[in-house]
């Protein structure tokens, strides 16, 4: 279990609403974002967000240590389309023990995955591995969901 502080979500987030300020394109807000999370979070190993197009999800930009060969996965297929398809944040605190799981990578213990919506409709989510079983907390879900609130006009710019 992580033991991140309350001033580190905090700090990372008016980082992240900083971004959004400064930057105007949707992609490089999307980038800018990810890699932060990347920077701030030692709990994350490899973060994604995934934009809804049509009854898929597809990969933008990402940031960890190598590339996933899910590059598309059709909504409602692993815990990234069950986030989708329902809207709701899934935790999942071992990755193995959840028939949902589609394997990225053999390190990956623990997930993630927190949809970002804009209009009451699914547009994007963001997609977080750990290596730590069971990583992460009600203050990542809390922290997280705030970001994709954060980041919905942007997703939504890029989903289609
Ligand atoms: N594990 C996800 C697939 C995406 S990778 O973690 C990058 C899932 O089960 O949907």
């Amino acid at each position: 279990m992580s033991t991140v502080t309350t001033d580190t979500y905090r700090s990372a987030f008016e980082a992240v609403d900083r971004i959004l300020n400064r930057e105007a394109e949707a992609e490089e807000v999307l980038r800018k974002s990810v890699d932060l999370l990347a920077e701030r979070f030692d709990h994350y190993s490899w973060i994604g967000v995934y934009l809804v197009e049509g009854d898929d999800l597809v990969l933008g930009p990402w940031h960890g240590p190598e590339e996933t060969e899910h590059t598309r996965i059709p909504i409602g297929h692993g815990i990234c389309g069950a986030a989708a398809a329902s809207g709701r944040t899934e935790i999942v605190d071992d990755v193995n023990a959840d028939d949902r799981y589609l394997a990225c990578f053999v390190s990956t213990r623990s997930e993630i995955v927190v949809p970002i919506s804009f209009d009451a409709k699914v547009v994007g989510e963001i997609d977080i591995d750990s290596e730590e079983p069971s990583a992460f907390t009600e203050a990542d879900r809390e922290f997280l969901e705030r970001v994709a609130l954060l980041l919905s006009p942007h997703a939504a710019k890029l989903s289609r």
